[in-house]
């Protein structure tokens, strides 16, 4: 696996291999890997001759500040996962190599429209604008073929989606499906600052997120169905951000509908934390 920490040694392997017919699938990460991201580096090797893989951890996009000072780093663990699934490349600049003008500079406003006012958006305010603002910068340089992201964070594959279209980049966004743990809670790095007994109960997320399911498969009505499911998070302890049951368009725009719209996706989404924890989790399933 080839290493670089300086944007135009990138720029330049990036350019002869492209030069000799490379097809480059692009993986962004923040590190703390774990068998999703693993699971996009297979995808992006199965289709593309290329797999880089970025680890940055974007000071931009946290808005807690906390947050970002408490973000696992598993650097040289991240760097033996991904030589043993065959990545090419790993680009792990630091915040200076990525953010020349300084953190605080004035920087471009993505018009994200409604996208960014919902959901993560509203609890997380800021949040999507750093992500298009790294994710911008991630694309100009390794130009990739395909770009890989994972279902889990399904707010911000529309956000990318739609950033593709704003920045007129030719790169087509592969949407990979969640993984899970066996007891079903969705893989994330955040779950490493899970203590043992927040760990146990973290998979009543996905329980209520199936819950919703099998209630709407069954012909329950859709509002009763997620209230119900609202207070069985409230009575587990957990704070709930927002649990929801959305419709998503074409134009990735995202609808609360009270019943099942037909001809497209619908996914139950929840962001909560257990009381007292400091971890907060989001998750997501088609319905
Ligand atoms: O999903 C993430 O890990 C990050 O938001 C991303 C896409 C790498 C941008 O920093």
């Amino acid at each position: 696996m080839h290493l670089f920490q300086q944007k135009d040694a990138l720029r330049q392997y990036l350019g002869a291999a492209k030069e000799q017919g490379a097809t480059i699938g692009f993986v962004p990460t923040m590190g703390a890997l774990h068998d999703g991201h693993l699971s996009l580096i297979r995808a992006a090797k199965a289709q593309c001759s290329q797999v880089v893989c970025s680890i940055f951890v974007n000071p931009t996009q946290f808005n807690d500040p906390a947050d970002y000072e408490k973000y696992p780093v598993t650097i040289e663990r991240d760097q033996e996962l991904l030589i043993k699934a065959g990545t090419d490349v790993l680009f792990l600049p630091a915040v200076a190599e990525m953010y020349p003008e300084g953190l605080t500079a004035p920087a471009r406003h993505y018009d994200f429209g409604a996208l960014e006012t919902v959901l993560e958006g509203a609890h997380r305010p800021g949040h999507f604008q750093g992500v298009g603002r790294i994710v911008h910068k991630l694309l100009d340089l390794v130009q990739p073929h395909q770009l890989f992201m994972g279902q889990k964070d399904l707010q911000q594959c529309l956000i990318v989606k739609r950033l593709l279209q704003l920045i007129h980049s030719p790169a087509e966004l592969v949407i990979c499906p969640t993984r899970r743990e066996p007891d079903g809670l969705a893989m994330s790095s955040r779950n490493l600052r899970l203590n043992a007994g927040e760990r146990q109960k973290a998979t009543t997320l996905y329980k209520t997120l199936s819950y919703i399911k099998t209630r709407l498969a069954a012909g329950a009505p859709l509002p009763d169905t997620v209230n119900a499911a609202r207070l069985q998070l409230q009575s587990a302890n957990f704070e709930t951000d927002y649990l929801e049951v959305i419709a998503v368009q074409d134009n990735g725009i995202i609808l609360f509908p009270d019943k099942p719209v037909p001809g497209l996706p619908m996914y139950a989404v929840v962001a909560a934390r257990m009381q007292g924890s400091a971890v907060r989790l989001i998750d997501n399933m088609e319905m």
